[in-house]
């Protein structure tokens, strides 16, 4: 098969393009690195001719809330409209577990926006909705952190390894498209402020962490079901901690 992975220099995206091109296809990484831009439609065309599916695991450069809402609709009509003059049969897309439960964060009104578009776009698609990566943790942080202060909810949260979620993409783009949406998250439910404590406390940062309910992930307060799985996901089988301890034996 011959397959496009858009965002294939990002973090999940590299990971991809290798697992895939293991399985012996034939696979594009897609990214403003590689000359090929979704949102100037800069290399789309060629990138897409002759390919049978499309994987969008890109994102937006700013998370602003209106600038990713205009990267991840300009990027996803321009993808879709070049995937259906190429006659893709296939368009897989990572969205978030959640996102349609908080609406007052930016970034995840992108997200289901993004969402929107491919479910009308006529195109066969099959969507994986993941919880946050463990390689998340740091960005979560600096996004929370006020002056030397780190403010994180204690709702729960069920992050997955990266790894983890890739095999999922790989597996779901290399089979028939579902045109519906399955859900993939690691196998431990914490309070988010756990997760966060671990991180901190294993890379000795000496910002202090306060747990608050009110606290806004991303613009949205949390409860404990927001960014948690239904109870059909898809689960990993890495625990956060076991990650964590290999990362630092392998860097
Ligand atoms: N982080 C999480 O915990 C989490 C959880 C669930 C789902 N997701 C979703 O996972 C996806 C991938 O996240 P990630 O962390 O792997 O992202 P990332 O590492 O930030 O990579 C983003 C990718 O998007 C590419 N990109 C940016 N602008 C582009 C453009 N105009 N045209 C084409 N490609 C462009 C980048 O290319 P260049 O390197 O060339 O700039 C890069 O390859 C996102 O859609 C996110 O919503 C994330």
């Amino acid at each position: 098969m011959k397959i496009v992975v858009i965002g294939g220099s990002g973090l999940i995206g590299s990971k991809l393009v290798n697992s895939l091109l293991q399985l012996g296809h034939t696979v594009i990484p897609a990214s403003p690195q590689y000359g090929i831009d979704t949102i100037t439609g800069e290399g789309l065309g060629e990138a897409l001719k002759g390919a049978d599916v499309v994987v969008d695991v890109s994102n937006s450069p700013s998370f602003e809330d209106r600038a990713v809402l205009g990267f991840f609709k300009r990027s996803t009509v321009n993808i879709l409209t070049a995937a259906i003059y190429a006659g893709v049969k296939h368009h897989v897309a990572i969205s978030v577990v959640g996102a349609d439960r908080l609406p007052d964060s930016g970034y995840l009104r992108a997200k289901i926006a993004q969402e929107e578009l491919i479910k009308e776009s006529g195109i066969p698609y099959t969507i994986l909705r993941s919880t946050q990566f463990f390689e998340f943790a740091g960005r979560i942080a600096e996004a929370a952190t006020i002056g030397d202060e780190v403010y994180i909810s204690p709702a729960g949260f069920q992050p997955i390894a990266a790894d983890e979620a890739v095999s999922a993409l790989a597996e779901i783009a290399v089979n028939a498209p579902t045109n519906d949406t399955v859900e993939i998250a690691g196998p431990v439910c914490m309070p988010m402020y756990e997760f966060i404590r671990y991180y901190l406390t294993e890379i000795e940062d000496s910002r202090q962490l306060v747990m608050d309910e009110h606290a806004r992930y991303f613009g949205a307060e949390l409860t404990d079901e927001s960014l948690v799985p239904g109870e059909t996901a898809l689960l990993g089988k890495i625990k956060y901690e076991d990650w964590f301890q290999k990362q630092l034996e392998t860097t």
